[in-house]
């Protein structure tokens, strides 16, 4: 079999300067890099470096001569075994997606006949804007592989969706493609065919109707498992609690108030293949709440009777008939983390727990960032502290493990 070839289009963006590390890494693999550096680009890195790592030179007009004469544009794009957009720029996303060719990186996309993958990276609402995700989804359409975007913090200095995926995760991808992993069209997912349910974020339980009972939780952690789930090809719905979170893309949300509604709709979306409930459901709710806002009267508090709330995931683990085949919950202890989660996981009847320290001083509670042990029934696994979207990973990832040990 003769040496891969990646065809090397790298647009503009903060990012673009992790395509240098992106080659580096694919040579280290015996993969041999050519470059495209479009105009954008090259604002940010340039033509040099991008020729001394990849050991070629790196083009950059589509009407230079030489370039013309000594390689044209189609053969360029044709001598590659993989065209690899990264970072992939909603602009090029867009000229990719309308048939655009107006420099050499966009003709060389329109005039290949080799497979195409990108990776996406841009700003948060540009990646969540109606027309990105609909070039996204011609693009799939079309047959164009994806890895990524990541989630976290972004160049702009927002948080969320729109990170060029991390360079080792786009040389996975590459190596996949190139094993065969990667089944042409669309990127790998392990988890079509399934469905997935996840809960997230606080619950707020009315005292009246202008007061309620909450807690911290920012459905962070809940949002992006359910992304990762559905980037996995799972058909996903989420099931949140209040959060200023937007609605993860491919997920079907259904926002909720209470813990009873949460359960309610919960009980309504099964069947489900998994389950994963990391909603920090209120204990509690007030026993009567009343109808009319509370008024102080004559200066005595008033006493507020407490009853317990349903248990979700407790009661998703119990289901006779539809119980999902796997039911993973949460835990979010201050102290014997690992202790608590077990006794937790037998408790609560589910097959997996994914334990978290949420003292105030690890600042996960709130945070972009989460350190957790998965306690299964074989035992307890450490995982080093990561973004919430890459534990979010992580986690998809042996959901699709043990759901590809169980036929569909
Ligand atoms: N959970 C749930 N419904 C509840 C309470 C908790 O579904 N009414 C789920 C959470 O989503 C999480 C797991 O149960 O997956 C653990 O929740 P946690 O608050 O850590 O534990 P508790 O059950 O509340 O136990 P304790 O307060 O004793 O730690």
């Amino acid at each position: 079999m003769h040496q891969k070839r990646v065809l090397l289009i790298i647009g503009g963006g903060i990012a673009a300067y992790k395509a240098l590390d992106l080659i580096r890494r694919l040579r280290e693999r015996d993969v041999r890099v050519r470059a495209i550096l479009t105009k954008a680009g090259g604002e940010f890195i340039t033509p040099l470096s991008v020729a001394s790592l990849s050991g070629e030179k790196a083009y950059t007009e589509l009407f230079s001569l030489t370039d013309e004469a000594e390689m044209g544009h189609i053969r360029l794009s044709r001598e590659a075994d993989l065209v690899l957009v990264a970072p992939a720029t909603a602009d090029l996303m867009a000229s990719m997606a309308h048939g655009i060719a107006r420099d050499l990186a966009t003709t060389a996309l329109l005039a290949t006949d080799k497979p195409v993958m990108i990776a996406p990276s841009m700003n948060l609402q540009m990646w969540s804007h109606p027309a990105t995700q609909r070039n996204l989804r011609t693009l799939e359409a079309d047959g164009v592989l994806r890895v990524g975007p990541g989630s976290g913090d972004l160049a702009c200095g927002e948080v969320g969706d729109g990170r060029l995926a991390e360079v080792m995760d786009i040389v996975a991808a590459v190596e996949g493609f190139f094993a065969g992993a990667v089944a042409a069209p669309g990127p790998s997912r392990p988890l079509a065919g399934r469905r997935a349910l996840v809960t997230a974020g606080p619950t707020h339980e009315p005292i009246d109707p202008v007061r309620y009972i909450a807690n911290r939780s920012s459905g962070k952690q809940g949002y992006a498992i359910a992304r990762a789930l559905a980037a996995l090809g799972a058909d996903t719905t989420l099931v949140s609690g209040p959060t200023t979170l937007p609605d993860p893309p491919d997920v079907f949300t259904v926002r909720v108030e209470s813990a009873r509604e949460m359960l309610a709709v919960c009980e309504a979306s099964l069947p489900v293949d998994v389950a994963v409930c990391v909603a920090a459901v209120a204990d509690w709710r007030v026993e009567d709440d009343t109808r009319q806002k509370i008024k102080k009267n004559g200066g005595r508090p008033p006493t507020l009777k407490l009853v317990e709330n349903p248990d979700i995931l407790a009661a998703i683990a119990g289901r006779a008939n539809d119980r999902p085949l796997l039911v993973v919950g949460f835990a979010a202890e201050t102290e014997q983390v690992v202790d608590y989660a077990q006794r937790k996981r037998e408790k609560k009847g589910c097959d997996w727990i994914v334990a978290n320290d949420v003292s105030p001083e690890t600042g996960i509670m709130g945070g972009d960032s989460n350190m957790v042990h998965l306690v299964t029934a074989d035992g307890v696994e450490d995982w080093p502290r990561a973004s919430k979207a890459d534990v979010a990973a992580r986690l998809a990832e042996r959901i699709a493990l043990r759901l590809g040990e169980t036929a569909a």
